[in-house]
């Protein structure tokens, strides 16, 4: 007789795994020791918890960590099948399994002439094939051999695109304006609220304007709207014929490309395997390729490349994203931190909190697991930030002597990008500074001027603020917040929690105009009918 078929079994949850209860068990014993207690009692500590690969150098040893916690956790993640779910997402296996699909960025950064089959396909070369047709372009555009309707050389690129289609070319573009062509102005337009692209356009000329539309899925209201009123700037002042010249798009759906009025020929592709998110090394980072040239462009493709190898080689003991990962499970799982503070020591990367935020929040902002169930832990932590030393006048008097607990990410560069006298060392001096004020505290009789210290950090450290080094530090990232998800179990790839609050909108966009009667909640009605009173009707 044939046994059924049964589905196969979804492992236990990860807190109720062994290695859970022993890192409990760890945490518990640790209660009382303080950063002070560990540095004294191992002089080693900060030679044997700062690792330096892929261009990056790493110390986590002013951390709430001790060799044993590194090792407990990287049985954690093993438990939770880590090297197994990476081997698969290199792969090209469906690791995005509610949408059905993989999530394949990392063969975005493969290089020229390797193989990798999916479906029959070489994304490899696909990958390659498109990376040439924006290496073409940009080239044209930064040479003046592209120009605008009237023959006059493009001067300004407006990027209109929004989340992983703005937020991934925008922070990278201002992280690496000394290596853009000064020539060309660079311009970011997302919000749909019509100030953005007023501001974004307000002293441009239409003759020299470039936009490039950037939507995977050319549906999104807000990139269509501020597309279509960028569409009306233009036709206005050069007419219809100019469009060609003036509009490039960015999607996986030609279709609506073309029925947006875009020419399907001025459209740069990439693939359904690469999430919004995770696409600035697609075509979605046209803008970036056009401001730094094709050769920047592949050094910055080149840093994630190094981490991409790293990641995927290292023993997770020794493995930068996986170690930052797994810090972040112990500060959010076993130590009650709710948040973590990005820092960066550099003012090109003001933007780059802000990118993270998506990249990690709605990757992991999720509560129920890979196999359906409502998780019962702490899944992706908030994240937040701004460059250093501004924020030292801002906020750090909380994370030096709030209640709270809040990892905080230091990053920062042997060079000045921009050198003037000596800023670049008053800048690094005000990193370590906070790290070691934060580490080791400062006794006092006074209870105001008393720092207890003991306030963890992460430095990380690079030789320069440069394409190379940013593609590193975004896969640095990546896999950093692929390797929490795959210790919660959770899908770290799809997003279907943004899709309530667009659903509402579309219904209440409708009735703002009218005087239809109101179905919603008592205090969305009253809102709605304030708004009617006072709003101006459209023009
Ligand atoms: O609403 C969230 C989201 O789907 C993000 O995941 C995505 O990066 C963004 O919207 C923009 O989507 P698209 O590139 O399809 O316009």
């Amino acid at each position: 007789m044939a046994t059924p078929t049964s589905a196969p079994q979804p492992p236990p949850p990860i807190d109720e795994t062994p290695t859970w209860a022993a890192l409990t068990a760890h945490r518990d014993g640790l209660a009382g020791t303080s950063l002070r207690h560990l540095f004294a009692a191992d002089p080693d500590r900060a030679g044997s918890l700062t690792l330096e690969a892929a261009g990056l150098r790493v110390d986590l040893s002013k951390n709430w960590v001790t060799a044993e916690t590194i090792s407990l956790l990287s049985e954690l993640a093993r438990a939770a099948g880590l090297e197994e779910r990476r081997d698969q997402m290199f792969a090209g296996t469906p690791v995005n399994e509610s949408e059905g699909r993989a999530a394949l960025h990392t063969a975005l950064r493969l290089p020229a002439g390797e193989r990798l089959e999916v479906d029959g396909a070489d994304v490899g070369a696909d990958v390659h094939i498109e990376l040439s047709r924006m290496a073409a372009f940009a080239d044209a555009v930064r040479s003046g051999r592209w120009t605008g309707a009237t023959g006059e050389p493009i001067r300004a690129v407006v990027n209109i695109g929004i989340g992983g289609s703005d937020l991934g070319p925008a922070m990278a573009y201002h992280a690496l304006r000394p290596w853009s062509d000064r020539r060309l102005t660079f311009r970011y337009v997302s919000n749909i609220d019509p100030s953005a692209l007023h501001e974004a356009l307000v002293d441009l000329d239409p003759e020299t304007t470039l936009f490039i539309v950037v939507s995977k899925t050319f549906g999104t209201i807000e990139t269509l709207t501020n597309a279509g009123s960028a569409r009306r700037w233009l036709v206005d002042d050069l007419g219809e014929d100019a469009v060609p010249r003036h509009f490039v798009a960015v999607s996986t759906n030609a279709d609506r490309v073309e029925a947006f009025g875009i020419d399907p020929t001025n459209m740069f592709g990439f693939w359904d395997w690469v999430g919004g998110r995770y696409s600035v090394g697609s075509a979605v980072g046209l803008s970036l390729m056009v401001a730094i040239g094709p050769d920047g462009f592949d050094e910055f493709l080149a840093g994630m490349r190094e981490v991409d190898e790293h990641f995927r080689s290292a023993p997770l003991e020794a493995n930068l994203p996986v170690l930052l990962g797994l810090l972040g499970i112990w500060y959010t799982n076993f130590l009650g931190a709710e948040t973590v503070a990005v820092l960066p020591y550099a003012d090109h990367l003001a933007r780059f909190p802000a990118y993270l935020q998506q990249l990690d929040m709605e990757s992991n902002g999720k509560g129920v697991d890979r196999w359906g169930r409502r998780v019962g832990y702490a899944t992706g932590p908030i994240v937040w930030g701004e460059p250093g030393t501004n924020g030292q006048h801002a906020f750090y008097q909380l994370i030096h002597q709030g209640t709270r607990l809040i990892p905080c990410d230091m990053i920062g560069f042997a060079q000045a990008t921009d050198p003037i006298g000596d800023h670049h060392d008053r800048l690094m001096a005000n990193l370590l500074a906070q790290t070691e004020a934060l580490a080791f505290g400062q006794d006092s009789d006074d209870p105001n001027r008393f720092f207890t210290g003991n306030r963890p950090t992460t430095t990380i450290l690079a030789e320069q603020l440069d394409p190379a080094t940013l593609g590193r530090l975004i896969a640095l990232y990546e896999h950093k917040v692929f390797t929490m998800g795959t210790v919660w179990g959770i899908n770290s790839f799809d997003q279907f929690g943004v899709e309530l609050g667009k659903v509402l909108a579309s219904a209440i966009e409708g009735e703002l105009p009218t005087d239809t009667p109101l179905a919603h909640d008592a205090s969305t009605n009253a809102a709605i009918a304030w708004y009617r009173a006072h709003r101006h009707p459209v023009s």
